[in-house]
């Protein structure tokens, strides 16, 4: 793994942007997975910024999501749809037909999760995946104890997640369940990006750091991935 220690959030969010803008310049018509929280706000603004300049563009990409709340749906302000649209989408170049989050309202989680995986096969695979940490160490939504073999599927959060969460929805009602992409749909993606900020997120990153891998600490996944690139800072 490649670790680029930062100075400040400004400068993760113009590096990260950076791998984004040479991802689209060498592929125009890349697949790109995205994630959502706080640590890649600053990215998204930097992408915002530099389409509107003209030196990036979205028009040929398509984009993949890696998890969604079950039982949220685009309208719902605390939903990832939400999230995505308000934040990324309806401020880039790329057709929102190409942009795609997980149904959490599907009336058949398990037939969407195969859907979104074989959805993303067909569009040739990721090539850059985004991904923040969760403090427990999961990525998308793979909490703890999630096999390294899993592909999309749908999860019972855990509660230290639920509540940490719980600071994005006003009644504090985090739903029990999510759809997340799986820590195998993650390594198959050709380049991943890690974003880790922030004095709440220094334990895992110590733990990532120490090399370890197990399936206790999802993350670890990553040691195995042959193009990962780590940036972190306080
Ligand atoms: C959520 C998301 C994860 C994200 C994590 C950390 O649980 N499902 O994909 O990485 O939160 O979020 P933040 O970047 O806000 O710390």
């Amino acid at each position: 793994m490649e670790w680029v220690e930062v100075k400040n959030y400004e400068e993760m969010s113009r590096l990260a942007a950076d791998l984004f803008e040479q991802q689209l310049s060498a592929k125009k018509d890349s697949v790109l997975g995205l994630a959502t929280g706080n640590s890649p706000l600053g990215v998204y603004e930097e992408l915002i910024r530099r389409t509107a300049e003209g030196r990036i563009s979205f028009a040929e990409a398509t984009s993949y999501n890696l998890d969604e709340y079950v039982g949220l749906g685009a309208k719902d302000e605390t939903s990832y749809h939400y999230y995505m649209h308000d934040t990324l989408f309806s401020k880039i170049d790329m057709p929102l037909s190409r942009a795609h989050v997980p149904n959490g309202e599907a009336a058949d989680l398990a037939k969407e999760c195969s859907e979104y995986e074989a959805a993303i096969a067909a569009s040739g695979g990721l090539d850059l995946q985004l991904l923040g940490i969760g403090v427990n160490g999961h990525i998308g939504f793979n909490e703890p104890g999630t096999s390294f073999d899993s592909l999309t599927h749908v999860v019972k959060l855990t509660e230290s997640t639920r509540n940490k969460n719980s600071e994005h929805f006003p009644d504090g009602e985090v739903p029990e369940k999510a759809l997340t992409a799986g820590l195998q749909t993650i390594m198959n993606a050709k380049k991943i990006i890690m974003l880790i900020f922030g004095e709440e997120k220094a334990e895992a990153y110590e733990r990532l750091r120490s090399g370890e891998v197990t399936e206790d600490f999802p993350a670890s996944v990553l040691h195995l991935h042959g193009n990962v690139t780590v940036f972190y800072g306080k």
